[in-house]
């Protein structure tokens, strides 16, 4: 059956439901971009009764099967980002890479707040790697500012005395990502589960398409990548599991209230399961 979109604007549409009936119903190779945060299976609670605490074969395998419909929908040349912990993008490369599809990089998007694990080195990233299908066709190289000291505001490295050659326009984005904050706050979060930053997506949709393109994200959350895809005008297409309220709320320009953690009926679904103790190779990083 044809997925029937729950929302639609002028620039794209979001379907309800398991994201791999709507790659089933897409068109090979007509999407330009995809962008995937999927869960990370952490026994986080996304509501809806969706399992994110799989079998280590179990995740790998259903994240091979939208990774592989993710590679169909691709049009040559297209890109795919896909955001996870290092542990399963270290397997989900080799997905890509058993889909024939072109290693660019692994993108490390720095952490802000570390959480010092027994036994191991402090994680300070996540990872994004980036695809593409055969030669990409889109690549607009992106430029930060020179980053001066907050205090003194001079130049923090020197440029081997070549500073005066710098672009103006600004440096060079690297692979390690520094500049990607966290959205942690009630004010501004948009649901109680995972949020990434507009920038993060900014700088994703800017790097792998152009304006009229077709982005794809099948793990809608708050549609942190719809509403940077309005902004940017790509058409979108997405898909949400659970709830799509705070996703429509956001791109009507209404604010949507995150219940507080722990205040009753109204914020079950948004709370972390507090059941499972998390065996220390299942943790977070
Ligand atoms: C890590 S969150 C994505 C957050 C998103 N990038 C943002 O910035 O808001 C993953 C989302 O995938 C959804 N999800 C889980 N399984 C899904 C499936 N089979 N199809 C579609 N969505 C799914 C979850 O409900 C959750 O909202």
């Amino acid at each position: 059956m044809t997925p029937v979109p729950i929302f639609s604007t002028d620039h794209g549409s979001l379907f309800q439901g398991d994201c791999l009936d709507l790659l089933a119903s897409l068109e090979d190779e007509s999407i330009d971009l995809i962008f995937a945060d999927p869960p990370f299976n952490l026994n986080k609670d996304y509501g809806s009764g969706i399992r994110d605490d799989l079998d280590e074969d179990r995740y790998l395998d259903w994240c091979g099967q939208w990774i592989k419909e993710g590679c169909r929908l691709l049009a040559k040349g297209g890109a795919f980002w896909l955001y996870n912990l290092p542990r399963w993008n270290v397997e989900l490369g080799h997905k890509l890479n058993d889909n024939g599809m072109l290693f660019r990089h692994w993108v490390a998007v720095d952490i802000k707040m570390v959480m010092p694990i027994p036994g191991r080195l402090y994680p300070s990233h996540y990872s994004l790697l980036y695809y593409t299908k055969g030669k990409p066709k889109r690549f607009v190289r992106p430029r930060v500012p020179i980053p001066v000291c907050r205090h003194c505001g001079g130049d923090i490295k020197d440029y081997g005395g070549h500073r005066n050659k710098l672009n103006p326009a600004g440096l060079n984005v690297t692979d390690v990502w520094t500049d990607i904050p966290p959205v942690r706050h009630a004010r501004t979060k948009r649901r109680g589960a995972n949020e990434l930053s507009e920038k993060l997506l900014e700088r994703v949709v800017t790097i792998s398409s152009v304006e009229g393109d077709i982005v794809l994200d099948p793990f809608g959350g708050s549609g942190t990548t719809f509403a940077v895809a309005e902004r940017l005008h790509r058409r979108w297409l997405g898909s949400e599991l659970g709830e799509v309220e705070p996703i429509i709320a956001r791109l009507e320009g209404r604010t949507f209230v995150v219940p507080a953690p722990n205040r009753g009926d109204a914020a079950k679904g948004q709370q972390k399961r507090p059941t499972r103790e998390v065996p220390a190779h299942q943790s977070l990083f």
